[in-house]
């Protein structure tokens, strides 16, 4: 278990803002426990349409989330890969300024895919990606592209994989090999927002304040931070036993990657993880083991009406 840290302030301003905060007026319908084969497999159906090759979870927690009460084991201190943490390109859901996390609607469609900007964000990432590969990587090694069913997040993959082909001669030059299909997983989704899932992004700020006191609440329904972590301990304990001293791109979304990279940096809370926001298109290495090369934590600010985040 992270410790957790209760003031007497922390609780106070819990109360307020789950008290008196506005609530959102959509209500959330949960999904029959029926309703898993027919909607599952049309949604399957659509997977190969952008010709990627995929892996998915054995056990499809598609259409819901799991109550996990504790942190999982942290990540080894050792890896036989090295990790980077790729976050989409600017979506028309950012634009918007919606939530998106639904993953009945979104895995393996196309709905709230990059924009224009966010396609050529993705692109850019190719040369951030190649930065960090040149500190790291040994000639002969092969670089393979790990990423979120949702569009905005396949598009990025396929955006970046551009952006290195652009720069093909700083790839040729340290002798890595791109594996250009991109593996779907599903346990890169964005994290699950119950409730709030589709409201004003103003409203993670009901949600991230929670998260630093209690890494297992789902106030709202939404999926606990404990629940992210233990989807990603089984997504690197699955590539550690598929690759070998591979560089291994996870394009995913902005709160699973802070998860990630404070969860394998064996941070004292990840709960914090909000304070370390990815921009759209940022590339980090997933530092193992300590948190000396994070970037300067900013002070949680939850997003006002009208913000992008
Ligand atoms: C890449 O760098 C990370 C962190 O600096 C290290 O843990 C990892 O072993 C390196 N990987 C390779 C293949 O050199
Ligand atoms: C954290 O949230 C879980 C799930 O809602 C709850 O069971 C637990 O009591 C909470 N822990 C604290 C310290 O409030």
């Amino acid at each position: 278990m992270i410790p957790q840290r209760k003031s007497l302030v922390g609780w106070l301003w819990v109360v307020a803002t789950t008290a008196f905060a506005p609530r959102p007026t959509r209500q959330w319908t949960r999904l029959p426990d029926s309703f898993g084969p027919t909607r599952f497999h049309g949604i399957h159906a659509c997977r190969p349409r952008d010709g990627t090759s995929l892996s998915v979870l054995p056990h499809s927690d598609l259409q819901r989330v799991r109550e996990v009460r504790e942190m999982p084991e942290p990540l080894p201190l050792e890896l036989k890969n090295s990790y980077y943490l790729l976050r989409h390109g600017q979506s028309t859901a950012n634009v918007a300024q919606v939530i998106s996390s639904d993953r009945m609607t979104l895995a393996y469609t196309d709905k709230h895919d990059v924009t224009l900007s966010g396609y050529q964000q993705g692109k850019d990432a190719a040369s951030q990606l190649l930065d960090a590969l040149e500190r790291n990587a040994t000639r002969g090694e092969n670089v393979v592209f790990v990423s979120s069913p949702f569009a905005r997040a396949r598009s990025t993959a396929r955006a970046c994989l551009d952006g290195l082909q652009e720069l093909d001669e700083r790839v040729q030059a340290l002798g890595l090999l791109v594996n250009t299909n991109v593996v779907l997983d599903e346990r890169l989704m964005e994290r699950f927002f119950g409730r709030l899932d589709d409201e004003a992004i103003y409203t993670y700020s009901y949600v991230w304040p929670l998260d630093k006191f209690n890494v297992t609440h789902t106030a709202f329904g939404v999926e606990s931070v404990a629940a992210v972590c233990t989807r990603l301990h089984e997504l690197v304990t699955a590539l550690e036993e598929t690759y070998e001293r591979a560089h291994i791109v996870c394009v995913s979304h902005a709160d699973v990657l802070q998860i990630a990279q404070l969860y394998a940096a064996r941070a004292d809370n990840v709960g914090a993880f909000s304070s370390y926001r990815f921009r759209n298109g940022e590339v980090r290495s997933m530092i193992l083991g300590t948190t000396a090369c994070l970037p300067e934590p900013s002070p949680l600010l939850p997003p006002e009406r009208g913000t992008k985040v």
